[in-house]
């Protein structure tokens, strides 16, 4: 089994805890900038990568690359159990492992008592962080995602970090709406690619469109936490929302100290499963 190299896990660690850091309840717009400002180097350097190397000529090759699901059979445990061989080097007692933060997401939405189909969201929302296992850069797996194609919303992590993307020297992808028509929907528009699309693409034939828009877009904060992108927005994504910032905070906040026991909670995950996927996904 492939697992990378210790440093650059935790660059991927690093990045999450920023992301939650900087979405901490009640922070201010201006806040979020000074918060940007002090991060640490290598979380600056990720989004530095990430926003200079996600073009929308990049962004089509990997939906031609991946979105065709063309790497085989898992169930969602293999899945989960693949995607845990992403092991991180810091402390394992206060660190969760990628399917121990799965299980606590879904459980925290689970007690609160949201729908089934949305537990399962909580479980499979990651998953798609097996492209690092396929080999992709951290920077095109994880962190905020945006639109590619169109002008960049200053609303989105390290704005300043553009000015280097080929994209900045295309005018026709630098207008308000880019290649696509006002309006079109988000669903039309080619997100930066990652670990939220390519887990929607996975489910897609599957699961309601609310579950789908909460894989596909929780991590493009800049629409669902900054209101940003309005002008792409239809009337299918105003209605769908409120269920991506309900998702959201228990992406963000679900983490607690107290480790899920995955043989107790097999049983009921088992069954969920069966309830909306085929034994096997197409990955
Ligand atoms: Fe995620
Ligand atoms: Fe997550």
């Amino acid at each position: 089994m492939s697992v990378r190299d210790a440093s650059e896990q935790s660059a991927m660690e690093k990045v999450e805890n920023f992301v939650k850091g900087r979405y901490q309840p009640g922070k201010s717009e201006s806040e979020f900038r000074v918060y940007d400002a002090h991060a640490k180097p290598g979380v600056a350097e990720f989004y530095r990568l990430n926003h200079e190397n996600q073009t929308l000529d990049y962004v089509l090759r990997k939906e031609e690359q991946y979105f065709g699901l063309k790497r085989g059979k898992k169930t969602v445990w293999e899945a989960a159990d693949y995607l845990n061989t992403l092991v991180d080097d810091s402390d394992p007692d206060t660190d969760l492992s990628q399917l121990e933060h799965l299980l606590q997401t879904a459980e925290a939405i689970r007690r609160d008592g949201h729908p089934r189909w949305m537990i399962l969201v909580g479980f499979l929302h990651d998953l798609g962080k097996c492209l690092c296992l396929y080999g992709e850069p951290q920077w095109g797996v994880v962190g905020d995602t945006f639109p590619v194609g169109c002008a960049w919303s200053e609303k989105v992590v390290f704005p300043e970090f553009f000015a280097k993307n080929p994209d900045a020297r295309a005018p026709h992808y630098q207008t308000k709406w880019g290649i696509y028509d006002p309006g079109c929907g988000l669903e039309n528009v080619h997100m930066s690619f990652g670990h939220d699309g390519y887990i929607a693409e996975v489910v897609k034939k599957h699961l309601r469109d609310e579950a789908l828009y909460m894989l596909r877009f929780h991590s493009f904060y800049a629409w669902h936490k900054h209101g940003a992108y309005e002008h792409l927005q239809n009337d299918k994504d105003r209605a769908m929302l409120p269920w991506v910032q309900k998702f959201s905070s228990y992406d963000l906040y679900s983490k607690g100290h107290t480790k899920p026991n995955v043989a107790e909670l097999k049983p009921f995950y088992d069954e969920l499963f069966a309830e909306f996927l085929p034994e096997k996904l197409d990955w």
